[in-house]
């Protein structure tokens, strides 16, 4: 058995994908600044993927798609940038607890430039209050930053909500959508926002490549000078290869979105009825509702979520304990215990995270063999009665 359950972190390319990005790994290998017919041949396939991007999130015109060379780096542009390009208007921004460490790590370099920041604490759900973000604003706030899907527990945030908000008070507002592309339905307009990020590799496309929405007449600071390309916005020699994947890989999983959706979420639901009603004492981290279709993470009280992951890898199974980002460094998620979720209880926690690959008879067998794995490890923990 070989059964992937960790789609959040990454997920496998597509065929259809390579197929579509391998021309301009050979043969169409010009640059996207030259103008032979080489150069304009790399240059129609990037435009061609600029206005795909640009269908797919509602975006009014093609230009306002910014390529990156991932979703962390469309974060730091937009937070990065957007502070930097507002400093003489404000220096205070808002953004929530449970961000992924792109945008944390961000505004923690912002601070020792001398930007405030605000963190707003989610719910005990793991969303963030729309009325704790209104809460947070000050006259000098100039960003609000809040993702629309958790990484970790898969919670959708109330993004048209906060994005409402933003608009009456004349804030600039970034969402984080790396999670939420292709997973729900949404457009820039429905969710209000005036940045959002993309990253190819959550949506079978390749690794190392991402995109930033930015609204017409945003005006950002570049983190990387050089040339003219992405509109002055981000300067290098486009990764055409990638950018038709991530166009490709966006196009596809966007095609598939409610067929995919559907079947992810019964296998999901399926997976969560089964474990809570097999093991004792386990809980649901995360929105029960307002989730997206794929995510379940849970806790395993008296249980280190690290020996349950190596225990499940054993059997062929491949899940996380947390973000890929933070699982590694021994410390407990500091989405879980923004949560309010016990230090020790986030300790046991486990994602499961699906994708169009997963086939129901491998929900049966995740069922048939994680029950006994807890009970083993539980009646060897001292914690447990
Ligand atoms: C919510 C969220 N934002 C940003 C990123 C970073 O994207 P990338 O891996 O393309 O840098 C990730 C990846 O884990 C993510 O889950």
């Amino acid at each position: 058995m070989n059964i992937y359950l960790d789609n959040n972190a990454t997920t496998p390319l597509a065929p259809e994908v390579l197929d579509a990005m391998l021309p301009y790994l050979k043969g169409k290998f010009g640059n996207p600044s030259s103008i032979h017919s080489a150069g304009r041949e790399a240059k129609k396939a990037l435009e061609e993927s600029r206005e795909t991007i640009a269908g797919i999130v509602g975006a009014a015109s093609p230009e306002s798609i910014c390529f990156t060379g991932s979703g962390s780096e469309a974060d730091n542009l937009a937070i990065q940038g957007a502070a930097r390009a507002l400093r003489h208007k404000g220096n205070h921004i808002v953004t929530s607890a449970v961000e992924h460490p792109a945008v944390l790590n961000a505004c923690g370099a912002l601070e020792k430039e001398g930007f405030h920041v605000t963190y707003v604490k989610p719910d005990r759900t793991g969303m963030v209050p729309a009325e704790a973000v209104a809460e947070a604003l000050r006259d000098d706030t100039i960003l609000i930053s809040v993702m629309h899907a958790n990484n970790e527990t898969g919670t959708i945030n109330p993004v048209p909500e906060i994005g409402k908000i933003a608009k009456e008070r004349n804030i600039l507002f970034h969402t984080d959508a790396v999670q939420s592309l292709c997973k729900v339905p949404f457009t820039v307009d429905e969710l209000g926002v005036d940045l959002l990020s993309l990253s190819a590799h959550k949506v079978h496309g390749p690794k190392g490549v991402g995109a930033l929405y930015i609204r017409e007449g945003v005006l950002l600071k570049p983190l990387i000078y050089g040339g003219h390309q992405e509109g002055s916005r981000r300067a290098g020699t486009e990764n055409v290869a990638g950018i038709v994947g991530l166009a490709t890989a966006a196009r596809l999983s966007w095609e598939g979105l409610e067929k995919e959706t559907g079947r992810m979420r019964a296998m999901r639901d399926k997976l969560e009825r089964g474990l809570l009603e097999k093991i004792p004492q386990i809980q649901l981290n995360g929105h029960p509702t307002m989730r997206l279709p794929n995510t379940l993470n849970l806790s395993f009280p008296f249980v280190e979520s690290e020996s349950l992951l190596l225990e499940l890898d054993l059997k062929g199974v491949a899940v996380s304990s947390g973000s890929a980002c933070t699982s590694g460094t021994g410390e407990p998620s500091h989405v879980l215990l923004a949560m309010g979720i016990p230090h020790e209880v986030c300790r046991g926690a486990l994602r499961f995270s699906l994708g169009r690959e997963n086939r129901p008879e491998e929900i049966d067998y995740v069922l048939s063999v994680l029950p006994e794995i807890v009970e083993r490890i539980r009646a060897m923990s001292p914690l447990s009665a």
